[in-house]
């Protein structure tokens, strides 16, 4: 005998199935006709009949010759440019205006901004949720796989093909915030970017294209995708590439998913020069840092800047500065090298592990005579650090007399 409380439970467990059932058939039952009569029945009782009466019928899309695609998004969401339906339903909602004063539906359609199959007027093929299409729209379904809280976010990838260029777009918060730590933590120290750069890593400039099975899985946890791979590498280098030499930077996740939109969105497109926002071209050093570039080669340290160690090392008792400090000041390395490696800093030099072995293998490869220059080098600054820190210890000249 099943108890009154089961008989409830079965009762509504039956009729939840019902309603997955009926919501799953409408959602892949309902064709883009469904959409425009619901709309036309929609508009009816919100404007009245004569208004419903001008609402387009058949399949609608926008052909931007320039950028190859042909968008029938306007076949379902039919209200894109409508006033007053700000609230509606989708696919009925009134689109946000202000992104689409900088760019008009007629220039830019809808995928170069949403992605989704912009040919196809049926679900889930036009969000493309399906297999074989490699840019579904970017929205709650895919943040949801993702693990991305701001559903927003993954859009910039989008926006980032044409604005990659600027180092800052309003909208973009991720990618902004992802641009200025490549800035800040001098990821070219290591690594081209759009034809500037290190070789100790590999070249990111179209980064986006590396395909999903060139990554190394076998040490990743969870979610297999591309972007996964990409937060977990920049939250920790090592775990995911046991001998690499991209430093740990103590990423937050934000952090870090913002990095891994940022070089995921680094993509070889055939995108017109007119659409692409900015006016240079490729991004250059600002006006501060060739200045700063050139009052540190004036000093004692200049040897430091010309063969770009400057890049990841200050020497600041020889007044130079590096922004992105990636690598220890060399102030002091005459003791500090005995102290971490248990060698003289000329043995250093000469043979190096760890990072330097690479930086001096591929990047700056020094002669024995510049290693030599570098050693002595590295010894006047150990000696200016001393005669700075005694300078600096001992007060005013002590008043002489009683
Ligand atoms: C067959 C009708 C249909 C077509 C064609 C269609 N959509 Fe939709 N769209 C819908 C419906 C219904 C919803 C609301 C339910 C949902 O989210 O799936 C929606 C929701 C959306 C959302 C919000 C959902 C989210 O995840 O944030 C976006 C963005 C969107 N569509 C973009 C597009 C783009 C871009 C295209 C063209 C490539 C397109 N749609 C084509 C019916 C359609
Ligand atoms: C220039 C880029 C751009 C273009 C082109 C564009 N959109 Fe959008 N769209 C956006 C942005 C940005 C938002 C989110 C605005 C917000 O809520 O912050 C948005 C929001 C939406 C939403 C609401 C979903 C949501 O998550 O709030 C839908 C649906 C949508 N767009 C459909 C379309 C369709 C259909 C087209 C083509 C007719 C189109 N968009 C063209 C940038 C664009
Ligand atoms: C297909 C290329 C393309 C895509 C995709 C695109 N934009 Fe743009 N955007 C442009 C161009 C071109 C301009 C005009 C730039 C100019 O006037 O210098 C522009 C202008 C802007 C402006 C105004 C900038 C200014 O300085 O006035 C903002 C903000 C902006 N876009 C944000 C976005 C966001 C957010 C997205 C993604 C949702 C996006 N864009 C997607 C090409 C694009
Ligand atoms: C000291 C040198 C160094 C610095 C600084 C550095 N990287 Fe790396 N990076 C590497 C090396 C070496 C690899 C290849 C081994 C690996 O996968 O970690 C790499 C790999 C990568 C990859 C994966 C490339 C691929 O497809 O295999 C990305 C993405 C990346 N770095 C981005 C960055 C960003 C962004 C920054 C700045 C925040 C940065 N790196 C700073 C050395 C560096
Ligand atoms: C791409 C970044 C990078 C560049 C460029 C670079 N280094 Fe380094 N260097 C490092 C890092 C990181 C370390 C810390 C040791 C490690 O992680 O293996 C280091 C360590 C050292 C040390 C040991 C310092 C100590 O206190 O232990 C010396 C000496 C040194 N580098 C000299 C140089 C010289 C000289 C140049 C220029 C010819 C140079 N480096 C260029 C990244 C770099």
């Amino acid at each position: 005998m099943l108890s009154k409380d089961a008989i409830k439970l079965y009762v509504l467990g039956l009729s939840l199935l019902g309603l997955t059932a009926w919501v799953f058939f409408r959602e892949n039952r309902m064709d883009w006709t469904d959409y425009q009569a619901e709309f036309k029945e929609f508009v009816t009782e919100k404007f009245g009949a004569e208004r419903a009466a001008q609402v387009p019928t058949g399949i609608q899309q926008i052909w931007v010759k320039d950028l190859d695609r042909v968008d029938r998004c306007i076949t379902c969401h039919q209200a894109v440019e409508w006033k007053g339906l700000e609230t509606a339903p989708e696919p009925y909602r009134t689109h946000p205006k202000e992104i689409l004063e900088k760019h008009p539906l007629t220039a830019y359609g809808c995928t170069s901004c949403h992605g989704g199959q912009g040919f196809s007027t049926i679900l889930p093929d036009a969000h493309g949720n399906v297999e074989h299409w490699e840019e579904p729209v970017l929205g709650a379904e895919v943040s949801e796989a993702y693990l991305i809280k701001n559903s927003k976010a993954l859009m910039e990838m989008n926006c980032n093909s044409c604005h990659r260029y600027d180092r800052e777009t309003k909208g973009m918060d991720y990618i902004n915030t992802a641009k200025k730590l490549v800035e800040q933590k001098d990821c070219r120290a290591c690594h081209t970017i759009n034809g500037r750069g290190g070789i100790i890593g590999p070249d990111l400039t179209f980064e986006g294209e590396k395909p999903t099975e060139q990554f190394d899985y076998g040490r990743l946890t969870g979610r297999h995708s591309v972007f996964a791979w990409q937060v977990a590498h920049f939250q920790n280098p090592k775990m995911v590439s046991p001998d690499s030499v991209m430093p740990n930077f103590g990423f937050s996740s934000q952090d870090a998913q913002a990095l891994a939109l940022l070089v995921m969105s680094w993509r070889k497109e055939p995108i017109p020069a007119n659409y692409i926002s900015g006016v240079q071209l490729r991004d250059v050093p600002t006006q501060e840092e060739i200045e700063k570039e050139k009052r540190m080669l004036e000093g004692e340290g200049a040897f430091f800047v010309q063969n770009k160690c400057f890049i990841c090392h200050s020497v600041t008792s020889l007044g130079v500065d590096s922004a992105a400090k990636i690598g220890p000041d060399l102030s002091d390395a005459v003791t500090d090298v005995q102290s971490r490696f248990g060698r003289t800093l000329d043995d250093f030099l000469m043979e190096p592990t760890g990072t330097m072995s690479v930086v001096l293998a591929t990047q700056i490869p020094l002669t024995t005579e510049q290693r030599q220059q570098a050693i002595a080098l590295l010894k006047v600054a150990y000696q200016r650090k001393l005669e700075q820190q005694i300078k600096n210890a001992s007060p005013s000249p002590m008043p002489t007399g009683k």
